[in-house]
């Protein structure tokens, strides 16, 4: 790819939401040259960027962004025309063995872009033209009771390690919009689930253990309640947000599907029992949920009111829960099977 002409950066795009996000940039925006920084941590793969690893007007740069040199000569070589923000450390459990990856990634990681991103622009002034869109999560809002939903004005409230380094982000990049005029966007979003997720995460943890006939982990009575939105729609938010959304705005994007982590695992089993019989030794992939001690200060329930994105700039989800859920499983099945040894 040619430098010094009009580029998106995303970070974090070998991870689970920033690959989706590309694959479906790319594919809606085929002329957008696109630069992806990642760090390739445990959770990233290039292997989730494969199909478009080719394209002209596609580059990765293996790097870190609490890298300050690196991200400078970024912007320096590179005409920067719009960040949008994923790279993060992301898994809650994580963050609760040890919290200094999160503070060093996710908040000393989105200030080094910020700077960055503050002096090209300025430098070139563009600085409230070109835009800074931080992607976080409705988990920094903390903990809701058996009612209610969490509203873009609903204070912090972070209960995790994990959660209080994207709050503490959030709060850098709007700093940023308030102190120098930088065009930012916040968009946070409830539990994505999709194609290429880490097999740390609760869905395709209940899809291997169940067709590797292993046990399916569930933390404590498993009636903890998260509000789940497919990965693609998260993505078509994110277009929208990223071209529509307003300075110094925050959109919360929810799926309108809350669901215990119980069902959850119950509807997934339903579906495999359908898809892949013949993998199964017991009567229901069901009979290998088993409960485990609880996740330390597990939040209960969270759900989103998204109703600002939905009215304002007109987005909706694609798929509903079912439709969505199955297309998911199907990916993780077809995933397996394609596999050498199982
Ligand atoms: N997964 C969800 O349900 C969810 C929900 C709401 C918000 N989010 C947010 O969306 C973003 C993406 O989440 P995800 O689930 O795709 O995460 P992920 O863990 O699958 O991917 C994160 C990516 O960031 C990269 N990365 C981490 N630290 C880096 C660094 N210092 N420099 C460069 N790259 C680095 C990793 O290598 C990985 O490819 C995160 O900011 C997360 O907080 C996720």
């Amino acid at each position: 790819m040619t430098k010094q002409q009009p580029t998106l950066l995303v970070t974090g795009g070998a991870g689970f939401i920033g690959s989706n996000f590309i694959h479906y940039y790319l594919e809606k925006y085929p002329d957008t040259r696109l630069l992806n920084i990642d760090k390739l941590t445990y959770a990233g793969s290039t292997d989730n960027v494969r199909e478009v690893e080719t394209l002209e007007n596609y580059h990765f740069i293996h790097g870190d962004i609490t890298d300050e040199v690196l991200v400078g000569d970024i912007f320096t070589d590179y005409d920067i025309t719009g960040v949008i923000h994923f790279a993060a450390e992301s898994h809650v459990d994580r963050s609760i063995k040890d919290a200094k990856a999160f503070v060093a990634s996710n908040v000393f990681g989105t200030l080094t872009l910020l700077q960055a991103a503050r002096k090209d622009w300025e430098n070139k002034g563009v600085l409230s033209k070109r835009r800074f869109h931080h992607i976080s999560t409705d988990e920094v809002y903390g903990s809701l009771g058996e009612t209610g939903a969490f509203s873009e004005s609903t204070p912090y409230d972070p209960r995790n390690p994990y959660s209080a380094s994207k709050a503490s982000a959030n709060m850098f990049v709007k700093s940023f919009g308030h102190t120098y005029g930088m065009n930012v966007v916040i968009s946070s979003s409830s539990n994505n689930y999709g194609p290429r997720q880490h097999a740390e995460k609760l869905i395709p943890t209940v899809i291997q253990k169940a067709l590797a006939g292993e046990q399916i982990p569930i933390y404590g009575d498993g009636k903890n309640v998260r509000d789940w939105l497919y990965v693609a729609d998260h993505c078509s938010a994110l277009d929208t947000i990223y071209h529509q959304g307003n300075p110094l705005e925050t959109y919360n994007v929810g799926g309108g599907n809350e669901k215990t982590n119980i069902d959850m695992a119950g509807e997934i089993c339903t579906i495999l029992d359908e898809l892949v019989p013949q993998y199964r030794t017991i009567e229901s992939y069901k009979d290998l949920i088993t409960f485990t001690t609880d996740r330390k200060g597990h939040d209960r329930r969270y759900a989103v009111d998204d109703r600002k994105l939905r009215n304002a700039l007109g987005w909706k989800p694609t798929e509903d829960f079912h439709s969505g859920l199955r297309k998911t499983v199907e990916w993780y099945v077809n995933q397996w099977k394609a596999r050498p040894v199982h």
